[in-house]
């Protein structure tokens, strides 16, 4: 009889690599290794494709994904401006949702009674792949080796060493616990666990130090279509391109640096260093351009949301029902967001120095200037400004709450 099958995502490391001989070993099933490719900058796809199988697995299969995940899930995120705690662009919570799409996808090609992923039980990832898969297919196991066996790092060496499992070889063994993909890079672990400690440069692989970075500012002309970039300086690039080359520029002149003590879902504090040079730039420049062309309730509206959303996929919840209505809004919102923005990349920030809006601007010059153009009726100012505070008079006359104020 054959053993039942586990669809296991697969990264190529040391822990995926040596969870595959282990859980034939401990849970009698057969392993399908999925690789997932959404821009951690793998360059071939093919040679982790033969190590799967080298390292035990009965079928091996890769997905280059760059492009969906662009698509489907970094433009929900840039159309919410979602950042965590208002600070972290969410990289490797947006990613998990789209591994755990195909880890389902290839189990029900391959006929899988479940999936695994190779997470600790102290992180947040854990939670998004078991969630994301509970969503999507109620039915699945999953599985947890790295957590339920806890072997250090050099215990999973001499475990591979033993059984014969080619270790893959790293030119340079990171002290880090870095994930990455096209949206940004994150690095926990070592040296960065003291808090107090600042992040040494090696931490750093997608930005370069304000203090290399150029003397001289580089201008980038963003323009968005419903809420979307489509073009650099004219250019117009499908987005994950567009992100990439945007990415590599901001990159190159230190913005995106982010340094925070995070709050993980399982109740830990945690401090983190991410790299977004894209994903800060393209969010600064979206807002300013919302900032320009949407209708200041439903703006104020849209912040509110922005905080809840990010704090959901945050929490492993992007499958659910609350990630598809609140979608629903962004778009709607979105459709007004056309225009183009200039941002200005200088020793380390990303700053808007121009937007304009032929379609979508609410701002008006003939309202807003204060020359001879003015078109705003300053008359009418009186009368509104004393119904607004109509209210608050009435109380204080009332009360005389304030009295001991003056
Ligand atoms: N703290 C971040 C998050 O929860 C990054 C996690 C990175 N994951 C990793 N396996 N190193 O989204």
């Amino acid at each position: 009889m054959s053993k039942p099958r586990i669809v296991l995502a697969y990264s190529g490391g040391l822990d995926t690599s040596v969870a595959i001989q282990w859980m034939k070993e401990h849970k009698g099933v057969d392993i399908v290794a999925c690789a997932v490719d959404v821009g951690q900058g793998v360059d071939d796809l093919e040679e982790i494709r033969q190590r799967g199988l080298d390292c035990g697995a009965v079928e091996s299969v890769v997905v280059d994904a760059k492009a969906e995940y662009a698509t489907d899930f970094i433009a929900p995120a840039l159309k919410a401006n979602a950042m965590y705690m208002g600070k972290y662009p969410l990289v490797s919570a947006l990613s998990r949702p789209l591994i755990v799409k195909h880890l389902v996808r290839v189990a029900r090609e391959t006929g899988a009674a479940g999936v695994a992923h190779g997470c600790t039980g102290k992180g947040n990832d854990q939670v998004r792949f078991e969630v994301g898969t509970m969503c999507l297919a109620p039915d699945l196991d999953t599985l947890a080796p790295i957590r339920e066996w806890g072997l250090s790092r050099e215990a999973s060496i001499d475990y591979a060493n033993e059984r014969g499992i080619p270790i893959p070889i790293k030119s340079k063994d990171s002290p880090y616990s870095i994930d990455e993909n096209a949206w940004g890079r994150t690095a926990e672990c070592g040296i960065l666990e003291d808090p107090w400690a600042a992040p040494p440069e090696d931490v750093f692989e997608r930005t370069v130090s304000v203090k290399d970075a150029p003397e001289d500012p580089e201008e980038v002309v963003i323009a968005f279509k419903a809420g979307l970039p489509v073009s650099l300086d004219g250019r117009e690039l499908p987005l994950n391109e567009l992100v990439q080359e945007l990415d590599a520029r901001a990159g190159a002149h230190g913005v995106g640096r982010i340094d925070m003590i995070e709050d993980r879902l399982v109740g830990i504090k945690s401090r983190e260093i991410y790299e977004c040079p894209g994903a800060i730039t393209l969010i600064t420049a979206h807002r300013d351009l919302e900032d320009l062309c949407l209708e200041q309730e439903l703006a104020d509206h849209k912040r509110a949301e922005e905080g809840r959303y990010s704090q959901l996929i945050y929490n492993g919840l992007w499958w659910g029902p609350l990630k598809k209505a609140i979608d629903a809004f962004m778009d709607e919102a979105n459709q007004y967001v056309n225009g183009e923005v200039r941002v200005q990349l200088y020793k380390g920030s990303a700053t808007v120095v121009g937007r304009r809006s032929a379609d979508s601007a609410l701002y008006d010059y003939d309202m807003a200037t204060y020359d001879e153009a003015d078109q705003f009726d300053q008359n009418l100012a009186e009368g509104f400004v004393k119904l607004w505070g109509l209210p608050l008079k009435m109380w204080s006359a009332k009360t005389g709450a304030n009295g001991d104020q003056v």
